[in-house]
């Protein structure tokens, strides 16, 4: 214990010197972040659909593209499931239980959820590379073949936020309010 102490004492002075040289003399490395490079990364898109960017798009679009953009690839023709999982398909989320595979149609609770999150993570492995009108052709071709909307519903940020997931009483929201 009697080290402890003088160690302790030594180690914050030399802290707090090392600290203070550093700001008096860093390295020059760097540029001081703008708006745009904010706005680069600020793609968050809430459940009431603040954040949707302008476009649209139809599920007739998104079929087409579910193949040009290489998604069938991994998720297999129609989305039906390949490698990754199945992206249209409703599977029972009670059978066989906790083991179940959770789909955009039998599990998520927001619409929403699909635009940020194939904007923001696919096509793997090159994410964000997508237009937001593609994405929302997208998002209309996996929504109409998982009959949550018709077919020639076109999907822009007045239309996505309205659709209703299957699931979306079935979680337990902490902030009820802020939906
Ligand atoms: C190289 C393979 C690959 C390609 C190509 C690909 N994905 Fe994926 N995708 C994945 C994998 C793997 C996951 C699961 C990632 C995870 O759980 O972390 C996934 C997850 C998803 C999910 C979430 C599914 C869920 O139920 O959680 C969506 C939606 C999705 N991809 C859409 C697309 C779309 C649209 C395209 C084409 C633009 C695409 N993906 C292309 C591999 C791929």
């Amino acid at each position: 214990m009697s080290i402890c102490k003088p160690l302790a004492a030594a180690l914050f002075v030399g802290f707090a010197f090392g600290s203070a040289a550093y700001a008096a003399n860093t390295p020059g490395l760097g540029k001081p972040v703008t708006e745009s490079d904010i706005k680069a990364w600020d793609i968050t898109v809430l459940p009431d659909g603040t954040g949707l960017p302008p476009g649209s798009g139809t599920a007739e679009q998104g079929a087409k593209l579910f193949v040009a953009k290489g998604c069938n690839q991994c998720h297999g023709d129609g989305a039906k499931g390949g490698r990754a999982n199945m992206l249209i398909g409703s599977p029972s989320l009670t059978e066989p239980g906790i083991s179940a595979n959770k789909t955009i149609a039998n599990f998520w609770g927001q619409p929403t959820t699909l635009f940020d999150y194939i904007r923001r993570a696919m096509p793997w492995p090159t994410p964000e590379t997508l237009s937001n009108d593609e994405v929302y052709a997208l998002c209309a071709y996996l929504f109409a073949g998982n009959n949550l909307i018709p077919k020639d519903e076109v999907m822009d940020a007045q239309t996505l936020p309205k659709i209703k997931m299957p699931n979306r009483h079935n979680f337990i929201i902490k902030f009820p309010d802020r939906i």
